[in-house]
């Protein structure tokens, strides 16, 4: 067999995603026949214990200087699963030193930090960008995309998307994730990320205007911790001081929006992490004219559809089971037979594919979210934080 060429990777942070980015560089190759295999190159990261997760991992070198990898000839691709507030620093170095970046949602923490690694992607001619939008490469949320595309649903009335975490009650400590410096923003950066991408790439529609947003910080205040340890999500676990010491958090718990769409759809979007009972629940329902389509990731392999082009006697909603690669369903034929179940990790290995693809100029399998394209979405969340800030209607022309 001929040898393929690699792409060496370079991976900046080794938390929650430098887990699932760690795994689905391991996997890919197993599972895809990509042009190209990353070959695990290096990680960086701060945490004392590096050494042990580059073995348990994988990576060949290890190192807590990001700088070390931008100057290494070596590395075609640059990883980010950092703090969002570290993206566009290591994203425009790594793009000036000609490497591939890839970064994790939200792009930025602010609108200007998207807007300058957008413009420096455009700049690096030969580089590829890409935002780890994972959604998109859940088989039901691409086949969502796929049957909008087909024309299935036909003219698109309604969106409603939410995005309901409930791990952000007063006992989880004042992590990153509740400082506006680090984060951005809070659930809006975190969660509204993803369902305003989710509801961009299935409908295939952009937004024109946010017609209203709320939003609330229900926690004021959290406790501090010594350091980052436990849960990299609740801060379960985590070491916290002898005498207990308050910090402000910075960012909301929750924000609700209402925006309306280029070809006539009207959406609302929901993000909260107080939202009691629903642990992961990313939802999205579109009504068309000749059809309608609900999913929620918390029943990740379904997609339901109703056919409202069937005689009125045999409509009703259906559940596709979307693990049927043999009749078309997307990426699930990299996996298993019919039925036999993917999950959360999955979706990271489909988007490690697919990046592979690109970087080999070859077709994704849908498309991927690139800088500009994940700018656009940072775009969107910006005149949410505007609408609800000053109470008013933005519209998205007024948003650069
Ligand atoms: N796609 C998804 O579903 C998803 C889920 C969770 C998080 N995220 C995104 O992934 C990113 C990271 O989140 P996380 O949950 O992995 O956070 P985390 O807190 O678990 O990990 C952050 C990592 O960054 C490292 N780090 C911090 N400062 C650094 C520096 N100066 N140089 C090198 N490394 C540094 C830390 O050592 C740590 O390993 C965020 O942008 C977040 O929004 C995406």
């Amino acid at each position: 067999m001929a040898k393929k060429k690699t792409t060496n990777v370079a991976l900046i942070g080794s938390g929650f995603m430098g887990r699932t980015h760690s795994n689905a560089y391991l996997k890919v190759g197993k599972f895809f026949n990509t042009p190209t295999n990353p070959t695990m190159h290096t990680i960086v990261g701060l945490e004392p214990t590096l050494g042990a997760f580059a073995e348990q991992w994988g990576w060949q070198n290890h190192t807590n200087d990001a700088g070390a990898v931008f100057n290494n000839e070596d590395i075609d691709l640059v990883d980010l699963v950092t703090p969002n507030h570290l993206h566009a620093t290591h994203a425009i170095a790594a793009l000036e030193a000609g490497k591939h970046v890839a970064c994790e949602k939200p792009l930025a923490g602010t609108l200007d930090d998207a807007r300058a690694m957008a413009k420096a992607a455009k700049k690096a001619k030969k580089s590829k960008t890409f935002c780890w939008f994972v959604y998109r490469r859940v088989p039901a949320v691409a086949l969502a995309h796929q049957l909008v595309k087909e024309g299935k649903l036909g003219r698109i009335f309604h969106v409603r998307a939410a995005y309901l975490q409930d791990w952000g009650g007063p006992d989880t400590p004042l992590l990153w994730r509740f400082k506006g410096k680090q984060a951005g923003s809070g659930a809006h950066g975190d969660l509204n990320a993803h369902i305003v991408d989710m509801a961009r790439f299935i409908t295939g529609d952009e937004i024109t205007e946010v017609t209203g947003a709320i939003k609330e910080t229900f926690i004021k205040k959290r406790e501090i911790i010594e350091s980052a340890g436990g849960s990299a999500i609740t801060g379960k676990g985590a070491k916290k001081s002898k005498k207990k010491r308050y910090g402000t958090s910075t960012v909301d718990d929750a924000l609700l929006f209402l925006a309306r769409f280029k070809k006539g759809a009207i959406a609302s979007f929901e993000a909260s992490r107080l939202a009691t009972g629903d642990k992961n629940a990313n939802r999205i329902e579109i009504h068309g004219e000749k059809g309608a389509i609900k999913y929620n990731f918390e029943r990740a392999n379904e997609l339901e559809w109703y056919d409202n082009t069937l005689p009125g006697r045999e409509q009703g909603w259906s559940t596709i089971n979307v693990t049927r690669g043999d009749d078309g369903h997307p990426y699930v034929g990299n996996w298993w037979p019919a039925a036999h179940i993917i999950g959360y990790e999955h979706t990271f290995v489909n988007m490690a594919a697919d990046m592979l693809n690109v970087i080999a100029n070859k077709k994704p399998v849908v498309p991927v979210s690139d800088f500009q394209d994940a700018y656009e979405t940072q775009r969107v969340l910006e005149a949410a934080v505007l609408a609800a800030d000053n109470r008013c209607p933005v519209k998205m022309s007024e948003v650069k």
